[in-house]
């Protein structure tokens, strides 16, 4: 399947919670956006992608078996299911295990092992900060100590208006 269709397929699963659709879109679309401009190679910016838009497929049955969406308990769960949502894509089996991997680890931030994970992590970050409107004291901490790109870093400034103050 192309990226497209794995869209397709996400926003079908996410079945009317506009929230969470929305929340994946951003995702993707920084994540797409910052993986370019650090261009990474086409394989990398594949999983990456699919890594984004699958990121927090285990949010509604998070939401239902625990009450929370906490980030532990998503990281668990969204790993197998995502290995069953991308069963039927034509992705590779090493494929699909480096989503899954990613996807089991995007609340992670200690042994970061390649770009996909960091600019997924980024990616996230600056789209659950405007969503939830962190401080400005928490986005430049987050920028600090875990953003490592430079395209995340710009963006984040130029989204959160830091750059005259920095
Ligand atoms: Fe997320």
């Amino acid at each position: 399947m192309t990226i497209a269709q794995i869209m397709q397929k996400m926003i079908a699963f996410s079945d009317g919670n506009i929230h969470d659709i929305d929340h994946f879109i951003r995702v993707w679309t920084y994540a797409r956006t910052i993986a370019q401009l650090e261009h990474l190679d086409k394989e990398m910016q594949f999983i990456l992608e699919v890594a984004a838009i699958t990121h927090d497929i285990a949010c509604s049955l998070c939401r239902e078996k625990y009450g929370n969406t906490n980030g532990k308990h998503q990281e668990e769960e969204g790993a197998g299911l995502v290995r069953e949502f991308l069963s039927d894509t034509g992705m590779t089996k090493q494929q699909i295990e480096r989503v899954a991997y990613l996807v089991g680890h995007h609340h992670t931030f200690i042994g970061i092992d390649g770009q996909d994970w960091q600019i997924l992590i980024e990616a996230d970050y600056i789209a659950n900060a405007s969503e939830n409107s962190y401080s400005e004291q928490n986005v430049r901490n987050f920028m600090q100590k875990v953003m490592k790109t430079e395209s995340a870093r710009s963006l984040a400034a130029a989204v959160f208006g830091l750059h005259n103050r920095s």
